[in-house]
Formats: structure tokens, sequence, C-alpha cells
């Protein structure tokens, strides 16, 4: 992998001055676990398999983006190990110009064996998400039996040696909301960063009440209630007290672990959101929020250039306003996103298709 060449190279920005630096890239709608939170429903309408965007045309998709500035890359899904040869893609990814991290955010279930090839074809860190050290929870909460395996894929990346796993708990009051503590601990067993993430009101999350959410002041108060003053880690910040470009505010104990709070719902990252993200099926969203998306697809295999689609991008930047949490913060009366009837009509409003 390599960092572009021009140290004076500026990328393409938006309304608000947030250049375009991070891509979330999502490989596949599908998931082998139903989390409450995501996908709550008994049946879900999936991107016909014949719009998917194939290796090649995924690969295409990152260099024109890295032509514009992009030089982070997260693979999402659904669940992105569902996709059939991940390493191969991963691979071709990793040796096209300009990145300088590629990145995964998986489930865990099939990590166990895929951890060592990924590693390998150049991915340089996961994300795990892990909601529950209970396997009765885990089955509660995503209605399949696969803690172990999420476990023992968490294992695999330990026993690599990799360093930057992290781990993604969404925080639920009255599901595990009573687990902060002990999952610290356990990340700190396993040499992995613990991000707790507020329950957000995207698409999908159909159940979604604003009792639910446990807010980044409660969980402080809650941890330290236990573990004494938490102390902010004040790493990344920009002029005037802004927080940089990663959506987790970081923190450290006083024995000396960190983690990290995503408060997307209480106090939403918008100002420096630097990332935009493309489904499967090759639409573009500028925000995790908005309603509708740029077809790539269309472009892509309508014999369209690299530059002519450079174009579109860099125009749809330029143009973007969205600050789609902050809006959400706004309202009076905060509800769910979508409705089921609107997520079947368009599954692309899902977090599962646009990525988590
Ligand atoms: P790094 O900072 O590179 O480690 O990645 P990340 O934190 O962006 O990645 P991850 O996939 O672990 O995302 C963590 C969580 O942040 C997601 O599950 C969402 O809850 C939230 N998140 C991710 N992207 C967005 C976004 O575009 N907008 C908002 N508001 N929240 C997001
Ligand atoms: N609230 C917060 N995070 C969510 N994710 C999915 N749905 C939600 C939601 N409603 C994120 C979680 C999960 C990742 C795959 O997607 O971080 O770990
Ligand atoms: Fe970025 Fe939109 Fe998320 Fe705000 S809501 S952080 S603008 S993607």
């Amino acid at each position: 992998m390599t960092a572009p060449s021009d140290a004076s190279f500026e990328p393409v920005r938006d309304t608000l001055g947030r250049p375009l630096r991070n891509l979330r890239l999502s490989v596949t709608d599908r998931c082998n676990l139903r989390c409450s939170y995501c996908m709550p429903e008994p049946d879900y309408v999936w991107l016909p398999r014949s719009e998917l965007l194939t290796f090649e045309e995924l690969a295409r998709v990152v260099r024109i983006f890295s032509s514009l500035g992009v030089d982070r890359v997260r693979l999402t899904g659904g669940e992105p190990l569902l996709r059939q040869e991940l390493p191969e893609l991963v691979r071709r990814v990793a040796a096209g110009p300009g990145l300088r991290d590629l990145a995964l955010t998986t489930n865990g279930v099939l990590l166990e064996a895929l951890a060592r090839p990924l590693r390998e074809a150049g991915l340089t860190r996961v994300t795990v998400s892990l909601d529950t050290l209970r396997p009765d929870r885990f089955q509660a909460l995503t209605r399949r039996d696969e803690h172990a395996r999420v476990l023992a894929g968490i294992a695999a990346v330990r026993e690599l040696g990799w360093p930057g796993l992290k781990l993604d708990t969404v925080v639920l009051r009255g599901r595990n909301d009573d687990e902060l503590l002990s999952l610290l601990a356990f990340a700190k067993e396993q040499g992995a960063e613990l991000r707790f993430i507020e329950y957000m009101d995207v698409g999908g999350a159909t159940r979604w009440r604003r009792e639910d959410v446990v807010s980044r002041a409660e969980m402080l108060e809650r941890i330290s209630a236990e573990h004494g003053a938490v102390e902010p880690l004040h790493e990344e910040g920009l002029p005037g007290g802004v927080r940089g470009r990663a959506p987790a505010e970081r923190f450290r104990l006083s024995d000396g672990t960190t983690f990290g709070i995503i408060a997307s719902t209480t106090a939403p990252f918008c100002r420096t959101c630097d990332r935009s993200r493309v489904t499967a099926d090759g639409t573009w969203f500028l925000c995790l929020y908005a309603r509708a998306g740029l077809n790539l697809r269309q472009a892509l295999r309508g014999g369209a250039s690299d530059e002519t689609i450079a174009q579109l991008v860099r125009l749809g930047w330029k143009g973007r306003t969205d600050r789609g949490a902050e809006q959400r913060l706004a309202l009076q009366h905060r509800e769910p996103l979508a409705d089921v009837a609107e997520l079947r009509e368009d599954p692309r409003l899902e977090m599962h298709t646009r990525g988590g």
C-alpha cells in the first residue's frame, strides 16, 4: 500500500469544507446475524445479485475515489465475510495507489478461518462487533447461536499479533448496558480497544426508541463510578476543540486502559465527517442518513471513463451539505428514520445495505 506521493495533494472539499478522505465500501447486503438494532424484521428485500459490483468494479471504484483524496477504505456489509473470496478483493484493493488504511468491520462469525488470509492479502485493521459476553444474550440479541464463533474470530486476530483490533458494542438499555465494565475488561485481555456506540435511529432500526439509548454521558458516569476519573484523550483534535475525523472520542482509565465512545445519537460528528459510502450495488451515499444516492453502477457499466466517474464524484462531493445526524438531533420528536414499508420499497435505506 502506498500513500499519495505528492505531499501537496489536496482532497476535494464539500460545502462545509470537509475533505473526501474516507470510503466505506459495502461488499454485500447479506448478513448471518439478525441484530435487533439493525435487522429486527422477520424478512428482508435483498439487492438483485446481478447488480452487485464485481471485484474488478469494486477495485475500480476505490481507484477512482483514491484519485480524489480518499486514503482510508473500510470494507463493510451486511457481513462482508459472506462475500466469497474476500481476501482476493483485499489483495486487489490494497495493490491500488494512495491507500493508508484498508480496514474491515465484521460480526466475527466467519473470522477465525479468514483472519490470516485477510492479513496476508493486505488488510490493515479489523473491527469486530461484540455486544455481549453472554451466549444466551447473544442469541437473544442476534437471533443466532454464534457467540462462540465470534469469540474464536477475535482470538484468531489476537493470536496473529495483529495490531489495531477494535471491538464495537452498541449499548442498549436493559439489554446489555450492565456489561460495560466486563466488556472493557474483556477487550483489555484481548489487546483490543473497545468502542461503545450509542443506539442510532438509522434506516433499519425500526424498533428504535429514545428511551433505549444510553447516552455517552450516562456511559461515562457508570464507568467512572467503578474506575474513578475517566480522562478524555484529545488526539487528532482540530482548532477550536473540534473533534478529529474519527467518530469515536477516546478516553483513558486510571489503569491505562483506553476505550472509545461513538456518540452519533447525542453528540454527532457531522462537522468533521469525511466519509461517504458505496453500497454493494454501487450506489454512492454522502451520509448515513441520506434518502437518496448516486448510481455509480450505471456509469461503471455504461462505458464511462475513470475521469468521467471521478468528475461525477467530485461534483457530488463539492455540493455536499449533509449533516444527517445533527438534523436528527434537532428533531423534537424522534422516531425511527423509515418504516418497514419504505425499507422494503428501497432497501438501500437500510444500515445493513449501506454499511454499519
Ligand atoms: P475507524 O475510526 O477507522 O476505526 O472506523 P469507524 O469507527 O468509522 O468504523 P466502524 O465501522 O467501527 O464504525 C463504528 C460505528 O460508527 C458504526 O457502527 C456506526 O454506528 C458509526 N458510524 C460509522 N459511520 C458513520 C457515519 O457515517 N455517520 C455516523 N453518524 N455514524 C457512523
Ligand atoms: N445503532 C448503532 N450502531 C448500529 N450499527 C448497526 N445498526 C446500528 C444502530 N441502530 C452498527 C454497529 C454494528 C455495525 C455493524 O453497525 O456498530 O457493530
Ligand atoms: Fe457524516 Fe452524515 Fe454521519 Fe453526519 S450523519 S456524520 S454527515 S454521514
